[in-house]
């Protein structure tokens, strides 16, 4: 059941689609208002967990914590820094069957049993909010009704599901053939390869570099006809050039945000000072999103969406070198980021937005940006495409996952991020966003083989599988480290479970279900599920249980029910039956261990290269259950539903 109370005048945020009834009463939480805010607080009873906030530091569980919601670029992905790149204002509280979701796109600071408080306290900087109010005592239950709330997840085609290569740094075309070339001769599967930033003329969006590219269509066709997909970076701001057409059609139609005395607001990014795009308009966002024909024309079908917070380099307030922040960054951590704080604020207030044909200040609606900037090329390349195409963001609200996927940002190439990569899975999907994943190997730092092929075994079952790294740092893809065969090994799982990743990925977002979820989901009154992290349901058959300490060739796996435990080494499945309780299990570099519950089965198909060859029809069922309901079709055509899930028989003839 939920309901909705609703505090000031709050300005639509379209998270939620569904139509939710009103109500007076505020449930769960005190209130203490002052001017300019809403102070929630309760109890938490000693031991309960508490769920939710998506993209934030800290665990699955995130007692403990203090997170802040106001959209970050930020590289530092550690505790102590409450910002990320997303919102996700959504609190789940499983012991005691309700959840709550604090609607409002300016910052929010939530304190979970912060400093052993025992208490929680969520400070919303507004007097305006829309407050979500749910009860379920099955928190599962409740999360699908939240989700079915927020609307369907997005659909991508099934290519969106392959492997791809991505690095900051690949410039020309060259580069991007040798990738594929590399990978072909590896034997190692790949569906896309990303083209960042400097695919561009001079980092200017909707162009392309005229030497480096001089026939982007036809070398989009030539690496298509192998089975690559290009998919390029699109940042949020256009660069200020007179003469750059996009730039010219913005000014003269008042697409871009603007300062309190009515000019246009300017900051530096990538190409230099840019203006942003209202993408809080309507009629900016149907303009922006048609900006994407340029690549559509040239026959591309997918694109990452970046700096969209927005990310600041530097303003007129803020002026100085900033460009290389992330390199200063490192040198001078604690004084830059403080500096950067209080400027990026400063930054964000003094910019306004156009809602509804009132002025609004930037930092009211900041989380809002991304978001925006997601569903204005969401919508856009609906109208400009007819098939499915993959879409993620770097930045996000709740509601964004209607429209595409997100990836989590910079992180580093260390096993804590490999750890914090499979936590965000779990909370990222109680948000409603399905499709999601991490940088695989790692963005910042040089990864090792061991770190990258652990990593891998974790990205298997995330829906968004990339490995993407900074310049600057080793050269990363599978190929990069000697003998290509265990690499060859983990990515081939990838592929063998391609028909039962798609299928439970659509089943997922056609039926408002998670796609990832944590075991307590599943197993509500097993005490011993609660504060596991490192296991986690993959669809509904599917427990994943990565090694992902360094220097480990064995793990302790929690078996909360009668479950089918499957060894993968590359060619062969072998399937154990194992009884409840504790066991160690052992996986080589080469090697993956998963398992699948009780009555359920896992479809497999064929070892493939590419998505292209994958085959619905030939089918291997792992597992012990009877029946697996397929979710299959052609990979790209909007006409989902669930109307086309057939049901596949084991034959039992053991
Ligand atoms: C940002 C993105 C990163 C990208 C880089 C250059 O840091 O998060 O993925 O490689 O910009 O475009």
């Amino acid at each position: 059941m939920i309901t909705k109370k609703i505090f000031g005048n709050p300005i639509a945020t379209y998270a939620v689609t569904k139509n939710v009834p009103e109500t007076r009463e505020l449930k769960y939480f005190s209130l203490e208002t002052t001017k300019g805010t809403l102070r929630f607080t309760c109890n938490l009873t000693p031991k309960e967990l508490v769920y939710g906030l998506g993209e934030t530091m800290g665990r699955v569980n995130k007692r403990g914590g203090r997170y802040i919601s106001f959209n970050t670029d930020t590289a530092d992905h550690t505790d102590s820094n409450p910002s990320l790149y997303a919102s996700h204002n959504l609190l789940l509280f499983p012991d005691r069957g309700f959840g709550v979701f604090f609607d409002t796109p300016g910052k929010v600071t939530f304190e979970i049993d912060y400093k052993n408080s025992g208490m929680v306290l969520v400070l919303c900087e507004t007097e305006n909010l829309t407050l979500y109010q749910m009860e379920n005592d099955n928190i599962y239950a409740l999360n699908r009704e939240f989700l079915a709330a927020i609307g369907a997840a997005y659909l991508p085609p099934l290519w969106a599901f392959g492997y791809g290569q991505s690095r900051f740094g690949y410039k020309c075309e060259a580069d991007f053939l040798e990738v594929a070339d590399r990978y072909q001769k590896a034997g190692i599967p790949l569906d896309y390869i990303c083209m960042d930033i400097d695919y561009m003329d001079r980092y200017i969006d909707f162009t392309v570099h005229p030497q480096r590219f001089p026939d982007l269509k036809a070398f989009v066709d030539t690496m298509k006809a192998r089975g690559i997909r290009l998919v390029p970076i699109v940042d949020a701001g256009i660069k200020v050039e007179p003469g750059n057409p996009v730039y010219e059609e913005g000014v003269k139609n008042n697409h871009f945000c603007r300062n309190k005395d009515g000019g246009l607001f300017q900051a530096g990014v990538w190409p230099g000072m840019t203006h942003f795009p209202d993408f809080l308009r309507p009629e900016t966002r149907k303009w922006f999103g048609e900006q994407y024909r340029f690549y559509t024309e040239r026959g591309i079908e997918g694109f990452w969406n970046d700096m969209n917070e927005p990310a600041i380099f530097y303003s007129e307030y803020t002026k100085g070198p900033r460009k290389l922040g992330f390199v200063l960054d490192i040198l001078f951590p604690k004084a830059r980021k403080a500096k950067k704080e209080r400027d990026l604020i400063r930054d964000y207030q003094s910019f306004y937005h156009q809602v509804d044909g009132k002025s609004v200040c930037h930092y009211d609606v900041h989380n809002l940006y991304g978001a925006n900037m997601t569903r204005a090329s969401s919508e856009g390349l609906e109208t400009l495409m007819n098939k499915r195409f993959l879409l993620f963001s770097r930045s996000s609200y709740i509601g964004a996952g209607r429209y595409g996927g997100i990836w989590t940002g910079d992180n580093s190439s260390t096993w804590e991020h490999l750890k914090l990569n499979l936590r965000h899975m779990a909370s990222v999907n109680m948000c409603g966003f399905l499709y999601s994943g991490a940088d695989t190997g790692g963005f910042m730092g040089n990864c090792s083989r061991e770190l990258l092929l652990r990593w891998l075994a974790v990205s298997v079952f995330t829906p968004l599988m990339r490995n993407h790294s900074s310049m600057g740092t080793r050269n990363q893809e599978a190929y990069q480290f000697g003998d290509p065969e265990a690499f060859r090994s983990i990515i081939s799982l990838r592929y063998r479970l391609l028909p039962y990743l798609y299928s439970e990925y659509m089943k997922a977002a056609l039926g408002n279900d998670l796609f990832i979820k944590p075991l307590s989901y599943l197993f509500p009154k097993d005490e011993k599920v609660r504060h596991i992290e490192d296991q986690l349901m993959v669809g509904c058959s599917i427990m994943m249980t990565p090694i992902i300490e360094e220097g480990k060739v064995e793990r302790t796996v929690y078996v909360p029910e009668f479950m089918t435990m499957v060894h993968y080494d590359g060619k062969d499945f072998t399937c154990t039956p194992c009884q409840p309780g504790e066991m160690t299990i052992h996986a080589e570099l080469n090697e993956v261990v998963f398992f699948i519950r009780e009555n359920r089965l896992v479809p497999i198909g064929k070892p493939i290269t590419n998505s292209r060859e994958v085959d619905f029809e030939n089918l291997q069922l792992l597992g012990d259950g009877r029946r697996y309901a397929l979710y299959a079709d052609d990979g790209t055509s909007r006409e989902c539903s669930l109307e086309k899930v057939i049901i596949l028989e084991k034959n039992f003839s053991k």
